[in-house]
């Protein structure tokens, strides 16, 4: 027997903390009863569980692992109440898999698609700090002292970012490009920081997390790979 979220975790289908989220909603059932309570024992052997009225699949499901470049255009929840395009428009395998992490819709770039609940849990968690590299255009140019404010870390109104790699990669003569390294997954973070010092973000793309890069991928190509090769280089 094991905690409810536990086993929709293990089953792939969302991180634990959105395993919560989704049973409080109310989109969670055991057995054709619906269970917002959190915590409920349940032996996914015996008993039927099914997640917005779909039956949780068997967690021994075989667990793929995707690197995708997103293009602009597409939202990275697995349903979309504006009914706009998800990632998973994009991607064909038989297993039901979900975007880990986020990128906002007008952002490009590499994304990891799963059912791994293990691996989604621990790359979500803040405690794993891995890095995520941003290309971003700004508007303007920004002095080294603005650059230096998101090295050292700046103010947002959710609280101060931690301290960010910085480097100036091309100036256009409206717009410079910016490569931001992160490791904090904030709400539109890098589009604050930027606008923080005055420079709106016109563009921004995901070039790599940890160390696995976006390489020659197109937007909306998508390459398998294994949890081995994440683990290596996250
Ligand atoms: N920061 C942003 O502002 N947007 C993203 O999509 C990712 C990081």
């Amino acid at each position: 027997m094991d905690r409810l979220q536990k086993v929709i975790a293990r089953a792939g289908i969302a991180s634990r903390r959105k395993a919560e989220e989704m049973i409080s909603a109310g989109e969670v059932k055991v057995n054709g009863k619906v269970i917002t309570e959190m915590g409920l024992k349940v032996d996914p052997k015996q008993d039927f569980i099914e997640v917005d009225n779909q039956p949780l699949r068997n967690s021994e499901e075989e667990k793929v692992y995707i690197l995708l470049h997103k293009p602009k255009g597409y939202v990275t929840t697995v349903k979309d109440p504006q009914g706009r395009s998800t990632v998973l428009d994009l991607v064909k395998v038989p297993q039901r898999i979900y975007p880990v992490g986020r990128l906002d819709y007008d952002t490009s770039g590499l994304l990891i698609l799963t059912n791994d609940g293990d691996l989604t849990y621990a790359l979500t968690h803040p405690k794993h700090e891995v890095d995520k590299v941003y290309q971003a255009r700004v508007k303007g140019h920004p002095t080294t002292n603005a650059l230096d404010r998101l090295r050292q870390g700046i103010l947002l109104e959710d609280g101060p970012t931690a301290p960010a790699k910085v480097k100036q990669l091309k100036a256009f003569r409206e717009t410079t490009i910016l490569e931001i390294t992160i490791h904090e997954g904030r709400n539109r973070q890098v589009r604050r920081m930027c606008g923080a010092i005055g420079h709106e973000v016109a563009d921004l793309k995901r070039i790599a997390i940890g160390s696995l890069h976006l390489g020659s991928l197109k937007p909306g190509e998508y390459v398998q790979t294994s949890l081995k090769t994440i683990e290596k280089n996250t």
